[in-house]
């Protein structure tokens, strides 16, 4: 467990608790995280910008007195900028956006800094890379979807593994690029190979009986 991924340039990985048994949400957690996952993705879904609803800040204030571990807040709603704060105070500590739910992505990015978070932009398979660089120099994280957001277990795309080289070759050595969706034992070499640090991953987890050999197993493969 990683209580600050920035602190590090080791790859991550960020277990998505979208996958989790929400039954039991709180042993879910204990489970990846003593089975060496790093930090916690949460996935918060609107229905608006994405065709699912999940959940929202109530779900991780509940959460959040029971790890020490990172909250890394996937926001997949129409309206970030009114919303972030209350994931701030629920306790994410790193925020990030979609650049199709903003006007001005590098003010957006700005806007969300000073609620004392760090902040990450993300973008759908089909928006252009190029729509994230006016906000590169205001944001720690960028994000690379690897799926269309909205649902967990779908097939990972390739083709994005692109923007990763793009963003790559344009970001600094405190800032990080990740990767949401499709990762597994199979796809996640060839995304480290292009330039990932952290790797967000669901399904390839939490699906897996044993969650610390699944994810010494991702750790192996990812080279
Ligand atoms: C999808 C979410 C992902 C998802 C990943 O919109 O942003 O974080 O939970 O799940 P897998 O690893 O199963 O693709
Ligand atoms: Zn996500």
């Amino acid at each position: 467990m990683t209580t600050d991924p920035y602190t590090t340039t080791a790859p991550q990985i960020a277990a998505s608790i979208l996958s989790a048994d929400f039954s039991k949400l709180g042993s879910e957690i204990d489970d990846v995280l003593a089975g060496g996952a790093d930090f916690l993705h949460l996935d918060v879904m609107d229905g608006h910008l994405v065709p699912n609803i999940s959940f929202g800040p109530a779900i991780i204030k509940s959460a959040r007195p029971g790890t020490k571990a990172y909250f890394d807040a996937h926001l997949m709603i129409d309206e970030p900028l009114r919303y972030a704060e209350a994931h701030v105070k629920a306790g994410a500590q790193n925020i990030t956006f979609h650049v199709e739910a903003v006007q001005d992505v590098a003010a957006a990015a700005r806007q969300i800094r000073k609620l004392g978070c760090r902040v990450g932009v993300t973008l759908k398979p089909g928006t252009p890379v190029e729509k994230i660089f006016p906000a590169l120099e205001a944001v720690d994280l960028i994000l690379i979807m690897s799926v269309e957001p909205g649902f967990g277990g779908q097939k990972f795309m390739p083709d994005m593994l692109a923007k990763v080289r793009e963003v790559r070759k344009r970001i600094g050595p405190n800032q990080r690029i990740e990767i949401d969706g499709g990762i597994h034992n199979e796809t996640i070499k060839a995304a480290r190979d292009a330039g990932v640090d952290w790797f967000v991953i669901g399904s390839a987890i939490f699906d897996h009986p044993d969650r610390a050999a699944a994810i010494a197993e991702l750790r192996a493969k990812m080279g």
